[in-house]
């Protein structure tokens, strides 16, 4: 019998929390039950987000302190957070109070930093502020899921969209030895990277027929990325990371080199990558470059590599909106409550958007 989980966004009014509203709202198992932001609250979600008005038709956006309303007490809850770091911490700390004093076991998954540290003082180092639920690190872990098979906490903190791809890109070759545990990260990602909040780095004119790198080597996804990719290789790694803003909305792009230790052939270096990921449902080895538009607006991960024997190349293209923040969240949430890992996440690519 098919199980149905009230589904509740935080941060609900944002690009990524309208990817989370999108894909709930065909998901066999999750069933939206509250999408929460305080500005919008009462206003029809289908005023916001007008592509989903017929999946959401009547559906309303209902303040923070109301997420629990439709929901029985001692019902288990999938809670989404696409709240900004800094903010999500602090009300997923309220959330669960709620959820205590209702007796509602909840698991969640953050799309922000806020549970992507273990430790409190590397999130303040990284992040300038005080963490505003240092209480709760030790109950989040933070990897993308095609990293470790189990997770010893209840949440999860989604790693980025940049670390998404990157990692999905470096882990493997780094758990191969293949390489020295140093890589070179380029970077290249569409406007929504930057959120719904009108910015001079995501003004059309701007990014519009342009290509720019920004905060080169200083970018504050690296240390979260070397952070994840040691946990998931055991090596101590180092990230050089440049990121880029490219001339489109969604969509991430991201090239990773490194030197071999060892002449390498391009069979030994392509095999361990279709190892790495032979139980993986949403990352491809693909035998060209990949392209955007493959996996645009889908949950896929487009990989391929190259060598001369002395350099390696790693290519990854995912969509930052949903592999690298709604996508992963909905398929960790997957796992967490014990659903198939592709439930709500099937479907392909449009190919040309
Ligand atoms: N965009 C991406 O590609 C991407 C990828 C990976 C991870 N992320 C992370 O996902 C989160 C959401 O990103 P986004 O791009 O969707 O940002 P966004 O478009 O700016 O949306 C964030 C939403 O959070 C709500 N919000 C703002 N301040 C808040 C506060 N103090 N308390 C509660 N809610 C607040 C706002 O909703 P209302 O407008 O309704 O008030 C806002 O629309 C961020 O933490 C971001 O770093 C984003």
């Amino acid at each position: 019998m098919s199980i149905t989980i009230p589904a509740v966004v935080l941060g609900a009014g944002g690009y990524v929390g309208g990817e989370l509203l999108r894909l709930l709202a065909s998901h066999p198992n999750f069933e939206l039950s509250a999408a929460v932001s305080d500005r919008r609250s009462g206003q029809m979600i289908a005023a916001t987000f007008m592509h989903l008005s017929q999946l959401l038709s009547g559906k309303t956006f209902v303040a923070t302190n109301n997420w629990a309303d439709d929901i029985a007490d001692g019902s288990d809850v999938a809670l989404f957070s696409a709240a900004p770091h800094g903010a999500s911490a602090e009300i997923i700390a309220a959330a669960l109070e709620t959820a205590a004093s209702r007796n509602l076991t909840l698991h969640i998954v953050d799309s922000s930093a806020d549970f992507r540290y273990a430790e409190q003082s590397a999130w303040e180092a990284v992040y300038g502020a005080k963490h505003g639920a240092p209480q709760l690190l030790a109950d989040f872990s933070c990897a993308v899921p095609e990293h470790t098979d189990t997770i010893a906490t209840p949440h999860v903190g989604h790693p980025g969209c940049f670390a998404t791809a990157s990692l999905l890109a470096t882990v493997p070759l780094i758990r191969s030895e293949l390489s020295a545990a140093e890589v070179f990260v380029s970077g290249v990602t569409g406007s929504t990277g930057s959120g719904r909040s009108p910015q001079t780095g995501t003004h059309h004119p701007e990014r519009d027929s342009n290509l720019y790198a920004y905060k080169p080597l200083a970018h504050r996804h690296s240390p979260e990325v070397a952070a994840l990719a040691k946990a998931a290789s055991g090596r101590e790694t180092k990230v050089h990371f440049v990121p880029h803003s490219g001339p489109f909305a969604r969509g991430i792009h991201v090239t990773v080199q490194a030197k071999a230790k060892a002449t390498v052939s391009a069979q030994r270096l392509r095999e361990v990558y279709i190892d790495a990921y032979a139980n993986a449902p949403f990352v491809e080895v693909v035998d060209t470059p990949p392209k955007l538009k493959n996996v645009v607006a889908s949950n896929m991960c487009h990989l391929s590599v190259a060598t001369d024997g002395d350099s390696i190349v790693v290519m990854c293209t995912i969509d930052n909106l949903v592999k690298g923040a709604a996508g992963g969240a909905v398929q960790w949430m997957n796992r967490l409550w014990k659903l198939p890992e592709t439930a709500g996440l099937s479907a392909a690519a449009p190919g040309w958007t």
